[in-house]
């Protein structure tokens, strides 16, 4: 199938190269020439694990390309999916479709022949229906279908799970659009995927419902930390054992300093836009927002508490910045809140990060970047894990002892256990653990 890929972010480049692995031809279309420059020359613009060797691979069989010629691109292909950005609104936290509706127009523009119009992007619902309108207004003599096949994928394991995905979820207003999907999946379904195919307007709303109960079970988690810090239970072991209930199931309960990236928290706002434009009250999840954004703005109380009431004229290490390990993305990563709270507290903040250092860099001020975990430590008065980089998870824990000015270890990640760290002699701080 020869596939026209119009964005080149974290979907539109992993879904890309995932397509061209499948053995499609696909052209990915960007208007930054720069970017489109980088991937022809196989330079990733984003940290992704496996990217760079996919990219290349299917670059050098010619199944994958990349270009600014939307054009040609368009009317080249059988399908074309839309997977610009929907980042949200400033104002009231809905998606912002510009983005959409411009490369709609363009594409429209570009039509040739029977095609296939499928929105990856992660958009309101009801995007599919005026994607068609702004197409048929533009084109009437088009010949073209329109489709939405939401994506599921987390960064850090995108190509896992793009390739071994738990469901595919097409929403497809004809036969004929949902043939053309069956044939682009049709590697994956022979491996046991289930297509499910559903409307356009349900397949909208299936993504936003999917990422809005996720964060929900994770501020759900969070909380009862709080209630097990308070009653001295263990958060781990109500998770585990809540957890083989195969109703609840045990992902996504590892308590935290809250969520972040670049969906959890666009999407669950969006969802609250969507509840209001169409009147409808989405009480749990407007708690989740709220709760969830106290919670990361808390964070850095916690670590002034662990050392002793004041940070003031301290030097604090901070032990990841990205909202998760294995990406680069800060997104409203939990660390922008920490490493603020703190600095506004009077402390000098030092930080390692294995691959976020560099979009730190742009959206947090004043901080000692450091080469590596014991450097940044080295002198400092307290220790503070907030991303689980696999790194931190041995550390060499008499080293930090010898590097910190005191031994204050506060894991909001809860990656060491508090025995152990009691028994080496730290001042342990974790979440919803003794
Ligand atoms: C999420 C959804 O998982 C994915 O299906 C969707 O396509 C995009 O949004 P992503 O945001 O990349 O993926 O990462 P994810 O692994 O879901 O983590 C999101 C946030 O939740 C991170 O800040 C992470 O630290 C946090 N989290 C996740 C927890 O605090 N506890 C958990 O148990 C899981």
């Amino acid at each position: 199938m020869r596939i026209a890929m119009i964005g080149t972010g974290y979907v539109g480049l992993v879904s890309g190269a995932c397509f061209s692995e499948l053995g499609h031809s696909v052209a990915c279309v960007d208007v930054d020439e720069d970017k489109v420059a980088a991937l022809t020359a196989r330079h990733m613009p984003i940290y992704e694990p496996g990217l760079d060797a996919m990219v290349a691979e299917n670059s050098d069989r010619g199944r994958l390309s990349f270009t600014t010629d939307l054009a040609s691109a368009v009317s080249g292909a059988e399908a074309v999916f839309i997977a610009v950005g929907t980042p949200s609104r400033a104002e009231d936290g809905d998606a912002d479709l510009s983005h959409v509706y411009a490369a709609a127009g363009e594409v429209a523009a570009a039509l040739d022949g029977a095609t296939l119009v499928v929105t990856k992007s992660t958009v309101p619902v009801g995007t599919g229906g005026e994607i068609a309108r702004i197409i048929a207004k533009a084109r009437p003599d088009a010949d073209f279908d329109i489709a939405s096949n939401p994506e599921f994928l987390r960064e850090g394991s995108a190509i896992k799970d793009f390739m071994h995905p738990d469901r595919v979820v097409i929403g497809a207003a004809s036969e004929r659009a949902r043939q053309i999907m069956r044939d682009i999946y049709k590697p994956l379904e022979a491996l046991g995927t289930p297509l499910f195919f559903t409307t356009l307007e349900t397949a909208e709303l299936i993504k936003y419902a999917a990422n809005a109960f996720l964060a929900t079970k994770i501020t759900f988690i969070n909380e009862i930390a709080d209630l097990c810090e308070a009653v001295g239970a263990n958060v781990e072991d109500v998770a585990t054992g809540i957890g083989l209930d195969n109703r609840i199931g045990p992902r996504f309960l590892a308590a935290g300093p809250g969520f972040g990236g670049s969906c959890f928290p666009k999407d669950t706002l969006a969802l609250l836009a969507m509840g209001r434009h169409h009147g409808v009250e989405q009480n749990i999840v407007e708690a989740v927002v709220t709760v969830n954004d106290r919670r990361k703005r808390a964070m850095a109380g916690r670590v002034v508490a662990a050392c002793g009431g004041s940070v003031g004229g301290m030097t604090i290490a901070i032990l990841g910045l990205t909202f998760k390990p294995d990406t680069d993305d800060m997104r409203d990563s939990p660390a922008i809140d920490i490493v603020g709270g703190l600095q506004a507290a009077g402390a000098v903040v030092r930080a390692f990060d294995p691959e976020g250092m560099e979009e730190a860099g742009k959206c947090l001020n004043d901080v000692v970047y450091c080469g590596d975990a014991y450097e940044a430590m080295d002198g400092a008065d307290a220790l503070v894990i907030v991303t689980e980089w696999d790194q931190f998870r041995g550390l060499d824990l008499d080293r930090v002892k010898s590097l910190l000015r005191e031994p204050v270890f506060v894991d909001f990640r809860n990656v060491y256990a508090p025995d152990d760290m009691a028994k080496a002699g730290f001042r342990y701080h974790c979440i919803g653990r003794d």
